[in-house]
């Protein structure tokens, strides 16, 4: 993203430039030329130019939209991440970034990624607002606490970033600082089996982590996680919306209104369940706020993106034919 935010912002100030250059030029010259009169002499009065204002009008309004429109395509580009990219979770606290990658592993402070991969960062804060920058991939995004925001870039060359915290967040927030780590991508299939420390055995999936949660809390006492044959008394007991097949889906509700269940979605049922009710299912879910840490929450939802497309016990068949849906609710 970098060349192109800085063709954008080179453009900016050459416009600039170049204006305050006539403006500077026509001032010097009215100033000489208009000075130099003799006696008593008087300027005609000039009542109006058509061809004037609209010069001024006109010109102006379109470098505005070159601006507007060149602005636009990249900030898209900037809020889109590609399909293909790789899923990182951020969770931030005073004072530290606190990263969870889908294989499991975890990192504070640091962020390996591989070269030459989009890479997209889910992120939230367990306490006030932050923000992550990094200058040299010129991407930037508030973290904020309740609310996941995305942000995503593709390193183009191996090497160590600066990450900073870009919100002022407390005594210790000029030292929020980390290191986003660049590798080749077989150096970052090496990272991910060893980061654990040596000879130590890979981690659990984020998703593996979820589950976990999901059969810690209980979710699957009113929520189905799978397609497979129930017993008639287990299945009148699950009074919550399956989740298979769930991630990226279009959601009806009560209301009559439609939503596209993403992250922001499926969190919020956790955190508030009543603010967004699945028609047809009564309102009984009691929150989660507060019994489940960010982290948890953030392996909770992956375990549940993972049954858009394979059920704890479906068959290939099933992923088959959720995965095509998966694309066109996204798309
Ligand atoms: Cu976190 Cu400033």
């Amino acid at each position: 993203m970098a060349p192109r935010v800085d063709a954008l912002y080179a453009y900016l100030i050459g416009v600039s430039i170049v204006f305050i250059a006539l403006i500077a030029a026509t001032l010097l010259y009215f100033v000489i030329r208009f000075r130099a009169r003799k006696g008593n002499e008087r300027a005609p009065q000039i009542e109006g130019s058509l061809a004037l204002e609209a010069l001024w009008s006109i010109v102006p309004f379109v470098i505005a939209m070159t601006m507007f429109v060149w602005g636009a395509k990249v900030y898209f580009a900037m809020a889109r991440p590609p399909d293909n990219a790789m899923d990182v979770f951020v969770v931030a606290k005073q004072w530290m970034w606190k990263i969870q990658h889908v294989e499991g592993n975890r990192e504070i402070d640091e962020l390996h990624v591989p070269v030459n991969q989009p890479v997209k960062l889910t992120m939230t804060s367990e306490d006030v607002i932050h923000s992550f920058y990094v200058p040299a991939f010129r991407v930037k995004a508030d973290v904020l606490p309740d609310r996941y925001t995305t942000l995503w870039f593709q390193a183009t060359k191996p090497g160590t970033y600066h990450l900073f915290c870009a919100e002022y967040c407390g005594t210790e927030h000029s030292r929020m600082v980390g290191k986003v780590i660049v590798m080749e991508p077989t150096d970052y299939q090496d990272w991910l089996k060893y980061s654990a420390g040596a000879g130590e055995k890979k981690t659990a999936s984020a998703a593996d982590l979820g589950r976990v949660v999901f059969e810690k809390q209980g979710c699957g006492t009113c929520h189905r996680a799978d397609n497979g044959p129930l017993q008639a008394a287990v299945a009148s007991s699950l009074i919550g919306p399956p989740l298979k097949g769930l991630y990226g889906s279009t959601v009806e509700l009560a209301d009559g209104s439609k939503t596209e269940a993403d992250e922001t979605y499926i969190r919020e049922s956790i955190t508030d369940p009543m603010s967004r009710i699945v028609r047809g299912y009564p309102p009984k879910m009691p929150t989660y706020r507060g019994r489940v840490s960010q982290e948890k929450l953030l392996q909770l939802i992956t375990y549940i993106k993972t049954l858009a497309t394979n059920g704890t016990n479906g068959s290939s068949t099933d992923s088959g034919q959720a995965e095509p849906k998966d694309d066109a609710a996204r798309s």
